[in-house]
């Protein structure tokens, strides 16, 4: 695997990575975190995946004492020093800090930042040109006034049991419910479906993670003319969907052909069961702005 890890500004190899047991990231699961990646060395919409960080530790009422250039010179210095030759792939996690055994966040005086890099492992080039099956689970999503999936936190066990389901029954992603039946997003990524030519994915009120990849993609089909919609969606939907994908930083849009729905047993092929039109179009299209994003490198600090 060999990652390069900055603890709190202190970068090393992954052995020599530590951080406490009192650190309440570890202790209570409290922290938020963001995973980006690079494309030709620049790590990619790292604007909004800040914003996102940001977002998430308002949520947990946890103050982030850094500007965003500070971060972004922390971010860089981890990447120059990790020396992959391909992308990247950065976890950038901030928790709570190291504090006594107690809730109250005055406990831990200051946040513990954590930075991962490792080399960034593309995915087999069958998932994208045959698509994948994933499993509907009966895990559901977490209610949106209990740990809202809004929040990108590092207390992830609603995820980590729909994955066991799903890898169980040997798919690729977890589709998950909210607690009113609704599909609402998968335990690692977003989801698209397209029928009759409509491009539609679950509204952020569902109760998901506002996806960066989700919104570039939203932004790029609109750019494209597919007139996207953000609309409730039911599993019957699966059923009448053409085309379905799913969208990640480090997957990017991946078809969905088939998906098995753990409560029936029941195996639903998504379309002609091959990655449909209007999902090679947004990725080629999403590969070719990512590969050419020629902006100015961000400021360093
Ligand atoms: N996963 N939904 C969930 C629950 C996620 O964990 C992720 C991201 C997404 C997609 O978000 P984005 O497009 O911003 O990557 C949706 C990341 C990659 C992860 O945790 O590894």
């Amino acid at each position: 695997m060999a990652a390069t890890v900055n603890v709190d500004g202190q970068i090393s190899g992954e052995r020599e990575a530590r951080i406490s047991v009192f650190d309440h990231g570890f202790l209570y699961g409290e922290g938020v975190y963001e995973v980006l990646r690079t494309y030709r060395q620049r790590p990619f919409l790292f604007e909004p995946h800040l914003s996102r960080l940001r977002v998430s530790a308002e949520r947990i009422a946890l103050p982030v004492p850094w500007t965003d250039a500070e971060i972004l010179a922390r971010v860089q210095a981890t990447v120059e020093a990790a020396q992959v030759p391909q992308d990247a792939y950065i976890r950038l996690l901030l928790t709570r800090g190291v504090g006594d055994l107690l809730y109250d966040p005055a406990a831990c005086p200051a946040p513990t930042t954590v930075i991962i890099v490792k080399p960034l492992v593309d995915s087999p080039v069958q998932i994208y040109e045959e698509g994948v099956q994933v499993v509907l689970v009966p895990v559901l999503r977490n209610h949106r006034q209990s740990v809202d999936p809004a929040i990108k936190s590092n207390n992830l066990l609603n995820n980590a049991l729909a994955m066991q389901q799903a890898i169980t029954r040997r798919g690729f992603e977890a589709l998950m419910r909210n607690h009113r039946g609704e599909l609402c997003e998968c335990a690692q990524s977003n989801f698209f479906l397209v029928s009759k030519g409509v491009l539609r994915t679950p509204p952020l009120e569902a109760g998901l993670l506002a996806g960066i990849t989700r919104a570039f993609v939203l932004e790029l089909a609109a750019a494209l003319g597919y007139a996207p919609r953000e609309e409730t969606l039911v599993e019957a939907d699966l059923a009448t969907a053409d085309e379905m994908f799913l969208t990640s930083t480090t997957k990017e849009i991946v078809p969905v052909v088939r998906v098995d729905d753990v409560a029936t047993g029941a195996l639903t092929t998504i379309g002609n069961g091959r990655p449909g039109r209007i999902t090679q179009a947004l990725s080629a299209e999403f590969r070719r702005r990512a590969h050419a994003d020629t902006r100015p490198a961000p400021v360093r600090a």
